[in-house]
C-alpha cells in the first residue's frame, strides 16, 4: 500500500485536479493519460479512506452516473448544465476474468436463473465520449453530453452533424437515445489535418479531439465523427412516446430497432453477433472482440456485457452509479504516454528515406515500445512532433500499439501555454550518406535511388578497417556505382585498370596503385571481408568471432540460426537476421569464393597485412593450429592508446585483430577478468592504465607484448 503524508495527497489532489482541469479546457487536450489518472485517484480513495481525510472529496466523490464537476468522463462546467431526464450511467469494470465471473455469478444468484441459461448482448466500449440525443416528433430536439451525470452540456450545434444520428425520425418518433460519440481514425486524421490548416495544434488522441470538438464554440470548420447508439429509453414526461407496449423489450430488439432507424450500432462494427448464452457464450464474444479490435475503424477499450431479459434488468436494478445488470471488461490499454527522444533518418535500399522516432520505453498492448515509424516529414508536421529541448526536457506523445498492429504515434500530449521548452524538428536537407534528396513527393528519397545505399556500403567496404583499400576514396566509390560496374563487394576485386579509368579525373598512375591496394585486399583473413560484407549486426569485433567460431566462409554460410546463436554476442534474437542476410548474399559470396577470397588458408588466424613482415617469425598460426595452442589461448586483453615500438602505426582494430589471432579475447574494458592490459604507456596514472593497476591487471607495453607472443619480435 502507497503511504503518503497529508501534504503529498494534497499536492496529488491538486495535480488530479489539473489535469482534470486540463482535460476539459475547451480543446480536450489532457495532461495526464487514463492509466495514472485513475491509479491517482485509487490511491487518493484510499488514503482518505484510511485517514479520514475530505479535502479530494470534490475528486472522489461519486454523483449518480460518474464523477463530480472536476470529472474527467464527461463536460466540466455545470454552470451551464442541462438536467437530464434520466441519470446517464457508468459502469462498473472487470479487471480480470475472476471479476467478470463474479459478476455472471451475482446476476444468477439474485434472478435464480442458472448461470448458463443467461442471456448477453456484448458490445465493443467504444472510447470516446457519451451523449444523449432526444427526438421529439421525428426531429432532434436536444443533444447533450453526459456531464456527470445528472447534468450535461447541450452540444447540438455541433453535434447534429455527427454521422450516425438521422436528423429525423420515421413517425414522428419521440424518443431519447444513448450512445458514444468517437471519431474512426480517418476521423481523427482529417480532423487534425484541419486543425493544422486553421493554425490549431493537433489533438493527442481520438477522445480528446471528440470532447474538444463537442465542446467547440465558434469554429469555423467542422470536424468528422461518429455516434453509436447503445441505448435508448422515451423521455421521462411521456412514457408512451417511444413504443406503446408497457413492457420493457429486451436489450437486442432495442438495438436492432435503433439500427432500423439508421443509427450505427455496434453490428456496423462487429458484425451481426447472435445475444451470448451463458458464461461462456459471454466469454467467447469478449474474446471476439478483443481479437478484432485491432481492425476497428475506432479506438475501443473493453467489452461491455448487458443482460438482454428485461426482467433480469428489473430484477438487478440499478446503483447510483451503474446498473447492476451490465459490466464493462477492460482490455489492457492499447495506448500510453512517453517521452519522444529522438527522430532518425535512415535511407532504405531504394533511397527513400525513413523516420523512426526513438521513446522512452513503455510497455503497451503486451509490448515494450522504444522505436515507432513515422512514416515522412509531412506526418511529423502533422503530428507536431518536436525534439528534446537544450534542458533535455521532452515532448510527451501518445503511443497505440494493438495486437500485433505496428505502434505508431498517435498525437502529442499537450503543455501549458508558455511551458514550452522542446524544439522543432528540422528536416534534413541531404541523405544520411550525404547525398542530394528529392523531396518533391510525399515520400522524401536520395537522388542516387537505389545506389545510395549501394555506394554506401561500397564505401564502407573500402574503409580502413574492412577492406583497407587506399586512395579509393568517395568519388571515385560513387562512379563506379553510378556506372554500374561496381555493385557489390565481389565486384571490387573484379575491377581492371580500365574501369578504374572510366572514373572522371582518375589518372593511370593512381588506378594502379588502387588496383594493388585491391590485390592485398585479396589475402585479407576471413574476418575482415566478413566485415566487408556490411552485414547488420555485425561489425569488427562481431566479423571477428563469427570468423573465429566457424574457420570458413563455407562453414557461416552453412550455419543455422541455432549454430549462429551459438557465437559469443549474437544470441537467438539477432542469430536469424544475420543468417537471413548470409543468405541472400549467395551470389556476392560464390564470386568471391571463386577468386579465393575469404577463403580457410587466411583465415582470420593470419595477422593484419600491415604487420605481416613483422610476426612473420611469430608462432601465430595457421588455419589448422588448434586454438588453445596459441600463446593467448583462454586469455583477455584490453588495448589502451596508440600502438608505438613493434606495433607502432597499428590502428585499434588491426591489434585487436591480432589478439585473436594468438587466440586471445579483446575485451574493450578493463575489469577485474581481464589478463592483460596492453598500452605504449605502462606508467600512466590514469584511465584504463589506472584501473588495471587498481584491479592488479598485468600491463604490458607494445614490445613486451611482441616478445612473449609473438615469437621476439621487438
Ligand atoms: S452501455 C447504463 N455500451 O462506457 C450504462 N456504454 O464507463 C450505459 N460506453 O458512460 C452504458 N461503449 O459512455 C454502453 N457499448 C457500450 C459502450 C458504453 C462505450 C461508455 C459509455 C459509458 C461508459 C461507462
Amino acid at each position: 500500500m502507497v503511504v503518503m503524508s497529508h501534504d503529498e495527497f494534497s499536492a496529488l489532489a491538486d495535480r488530479l485536479r489539473s489535469a482534470a482541469a486540463a482535460y476539459y479546457a475547451g480543446d480536450g487536450t489532457q495532461l495526464m493519460d487514463d492509466a495514472t489518472y485513475d491509479a491517482g485517484i485509487s490511491e487518493l480513495r484510499t488514503m482518505a479512506a484510511e485517514h479520514g481525510w475530505t479535502d479530494a472529496d470534490d475528486l472522489l466523490t461519486q454523483v449518480a452516473g460518474g464523477q463530480g464537476s472536476v470529472g474527467r468522463d464527461g463536460a466540466g462546467s455545470d454552470t451551464d448544465g442541462v438536467p437530464h431526464e434520466v441519470p446517464m450511467l457508468s459502469l462498473d469494470n472487470a479487471m480480470d476474468d475472476d471479476e467478470l465471473q463474479a459478476f455472471f455469478d451475482r446476476v444468477a444468484h439474485k434472478t435464480g436463473v442458472p448461470t448458463d441459461d443467461l442471456a448477453w448482448v456484448v458490445e465493443p466500449k467504444f472510447d470516446g465520449m457519451a451523449l444523449s440525443v432526444r427526438y421529439h416528433d421525428g426531429k432532434i430536439a436536444r443533444i447533450v453530453t453526459r456531464g456527470n451525470g445528472l447534468v450535461g452540456e447541450t452540444v447540438g450545434h455541433v453535434a447534429r452533424h455527427v454521422s450516425g444520428i438521422p436528423a429525423e425520425l420515421p413517425g414522428e418518433a419521440s424518443v431519447t437515445v444513448v450512445g458514444e460519440c468517437v471519431m474512426t481514425h480517418e476521423d481523427f486524421a482529417e480532423a487534425n489535418r484541419m486543425r493544422l490548416e486553421h493554425g490549431e495544434r493537433p489533438f493527442a488522441n481520438p477522445r480528446n479531439a471528440v470532447a474538444g470538438s463537442l465542446r467547440a464554440k465558434n469554429r469555423d470548420y467542422r470536424v468528422p465523427m461518429t455516434f453509436i447508439a447503445y441505448g435508448a429509453h422515451a423521455p421521462a414526461p411521456d412514457p408512451t412516446a417511444y413504443t406503446t407496449d408497457p413492457m420493457p423489450e429486451r436489450y437486442s430488439m432495442t438495438i436492432s430497432r435503433l439500427h432500423n432507424l439508421g443509427f450505427t450500432t455496434a453490428a456496423d462494427v462487429v458484425g451481426n453477433q447472435p445475444v451470448a448464452r451463458g458464461s461462456a457464450g459471454a466469454m467467447a464474444q469478449i474474446a471476439r472482440i478483443e481479437e478484432l479490435r485491432q481492425t476497428f475503424s475506432m479506438d475501443t477499450d473493453g467489452a461491455v456485457i448487458k443482460a438482454d431479459n428485461p426482467h433480469i434488468r428489473d430484477a438487478m436494478g440499478e446503483g447510483s452509479r451503474s446498473p447492476r445488470w451490465a459490466i464493462a471488461r477492460k482490455f489492457a490499454p492499447d495506448t500510453r504516454e512517453t517521452d519522444l527522444l529522438d527522430i532518425e533518418v535512415a535511407v532504405g535500399r531504394t533511397g527513400n528515406l525513413s523516420f523512426t522516432a526513438k521513446v522512452a520505453p513503455v510497455s503497451v498492448g503486451g509490448a515494450t515500445i522504444s522505436s515507432v515509424t513515422v512514416h515522412n516529414v509531412s506526418e511529423i508536421a502533422r503530428k507536431g512532433l518536436r525534439l528534446p529541448g537544450p534542458d533535455g526536457t521532452a515532448q510527451r506523445v501518445v503511443v497505440r500499439r494493438a495486437g500485433e498492429v505496428i505502434p505508431e504515434i498517435v498525437g502529442v500530449a499537450d503543455v501549458s501555454p508558455g511551458e514550452d521548452k522542446t524544439v522543432p524538428f528540422v528536416p534534413p536537407s541531404l541523405c544520411p550518406n550525404g547525398h542530394a534528396l528529392d523531396t518533391t513527393g510525399v515520400i522524401w528519397s536520395c537522388v542516387l535511388g537505389r545506389d545510395c545505399t549501394v555506394s554506401a556500403g561500397i564505401r564502407y567496404a573500402v574503409s580502413r578497417d574492412c577492406l583497407d583499400i587506399e586512395g579509393m576514396g568517395t568519388q571515385i566509390t560513387d562512379a563506379l556505382v553510378g556506372s554500374g560496374i561496381v555493385n557489390d563487394v565481389a565486384d571490387l576485386f573484379g575491377l581492371r585498370v580500365t574501369d578504374l579509368l572510366t572514373v572522371p579525373r582518375l589518372g593511370e598512375s593512381n588506378a594502379t596503385k588502387i588496383m594493388s591496394q585491391i590485390d592485398k585486399a585479396r589475402t585479407l583473413p576471413l574476418a575482415r571481408i566478413l566485415t566487408a560484407l556490411g552485414i547488420k549486426g555485425t561489425g569488427r569485433s562481431m566479423s571477428r568471432r563469427i570468423a573465429r567460431h566457424f574457420g570458413t566462409m563455407g562453414a557461416i554460410r552453412a550455419a543455422t540460426a541455432n549454430q549462429m546463436a551459438e557465437v559469443e554476442g549474437i544470441g537467438p534474437i539477432k542469430a536469424p537476421s544475420i543468417v537471413e542476410e548470409i543468405a541472400e548474399l549467395a551470389p556476392v559470396l560464390d564470386r568471391l569464393e571463386e577468386m579465393g577470397i575469404g577463403s580457410a588458408r587466411n583465415m582470420d588466424a593470419a595477422p593484419p597485412s600491415s604487420v605481416e613482415g613483422a610476426v612473420s617469425e611469430s608462432p601465430v598460426a595457421g588455419a589448422d593450429t588448434a586454438p588453445s595452442a596459441l600463446p593467448l589461448a583462454g586469455k583477455s586483453v584490453c588495448v589502451t592508446g596508440a600502438m608505438s615500438g613493434a606495433l607502432a602505426g597499428m590502428s585499434r582494430n588491426d591489434v585487436n585483430e591480432l589478439i585473436e589471432s594468438l587466440g586471445g579475447r579483446a575485451a574493450s574494458s578493463v575489469s577485474a577478468k581481464t589478463d592483460l592490459l596492453l598500452t605504449d604507456d605502462p606508467e600512466s596514472g590514469t584511465g584504463k592504465a589506472k584501473k588495471a593497476r587498481e584491479l592488479g591487471v598485468e600491463i604490458v607495453s607494445p614490445d613486451e607484448f611482441a616478445r612473449r607472443y609473438m615469437g621476439g619480435v621487438s
